[in-house]
């Protein structure tokens, strides 16, 4: 029996010592080189290889290391029998909901353009955006949504949610549904992808509802790139429909030395780093479930490959 950790472009090994100090027992391979394929029984991935996980026979589960499972539901090869899940913690949350409100509050105070004065020796004052000013629209309450929602609404941000049932969280006006998405939009300002990557959200974040936004208007893409239609954002930003943009995901990663959107000053670019999962919180939730997987019970934070998440 063993547990293989599969991340081709991540340091799996604090993850292996965590997991490790967790059970010292545990037999931990480190993909690409995986000594005994029938042994694996769990794996863990982080943007495993296109449909790399269909050549392990007794695989009985397969965990993100994120929150976003996108990638597992794109592996064709992995059986239907084998079960799905993901690793929130808490500080995972916190990371996120500190990231969106850093987002937020460089773009109301104008930190960028600050930035690059300073390379010229310029002494040029904004107007900053006033908080009153901003109504944050968060699309998706899930786990991360949620604290993140939470989080900005303890911080006197007036909040909206978008999700697919009515949520009630203190603080925060809950939309729901296809139907009230155009009353979320519009009456948002500072829009904050937190979806996952599923059929109906792919492309969500597009010209029109850029449009139905309450204006001025920002963009915080912190869920997938899929969500994105490139074009639309770069054609909203020229038409001043968005103001900016804050994006720390995207369709290619890394994102590609020649994009368009590295040379656009109004877009703040981050390289997939919103909310990382911390080795010895995961290694917990690991070991819980692999040894779950093991006994044939239901998982924690187990994922419905109907919902997508
Ligand atoms: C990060 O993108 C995650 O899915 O946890």
């Amino acid at each position: 029996m063993s547990l293989l950790l599969i991340a081709p472009n991540r340091d799996m090994n604090p993850l292996k010592e965590a997991l490790l100090e967790v059970d010292s027992s545990l037999d931990v391979e480190l993909w690409p080189k995986v000594e005994k394929r029938e042994r694996v029984n769990f794996a863990v991935s982080w943007k495993h290889p296109k449909n790399g996980l269909g050549d392990y026979p007794n695989l009985k589960a397969v965990s993100s290391l994120g929150a976003g499972v996108n990638h597992l539901l794109e592996d064709k090869n992995i059986p239907e029998t084998v079960k799905l899940c993901r690793v929130i913690t808490t500080s995972l949350q916190s990371q996120m909901a500190d990231y969106v409100m850093n987002a937020i509050t460089n773009y109301r105070l104008h930190t960028f353009l600050y930035h690059d004065q300073k390379k010229v020796g310029e002494w040029q004052v904004y107007e900053s955006i006033q908080k009153q000013d901003c109504t944050v629209g968060i699309m998706g309450l899930g786990e991360m949504g949620k604290t993140t929602a939470q989080f900005l609404a303890e911080n006197e941000y007036a909040v909206n949610g978008w999700s697919n049932s009515k949520k009630h969280i203190n603080g925060v006006t809950s939309f729901s549904g296809k139907d009230e998405l155009n009353d979320f939009l519009s009456s948002s300002n500072i829009l904050v992808c937190l979806l996952p990557l599923t059929e109906v959200t792919e492309g969500i974040l597009d010209l029109g509802t850029f449009k139905t936004l309450k204006t001025p208007a920002y963009l915080i893409n912190v869920g997938r790139g899929g969500h994105l239609v490139e074009e639309d954002l770069i054609y909203a930003l020229d038409t001043n429909t968005l103001a900016g943009a804050c994006l720390d995901v995207f369709e290619k990663e890394p994102l590609p030395a020649n994009h368009v959107f590295w040379n656009r000053p109004n877009i703040m670019i981050t390289p997939h780093v919103a909310s990382i999962t911390p080795a010895k919180e995961a290694a917990a939730i690991i070991v819980e479930n692999y040894k779950r997987a093991l006994s044939g019970m239901d998982l924690i934070n187990e994922v419905s490959r109907e919902k997508g998440y």
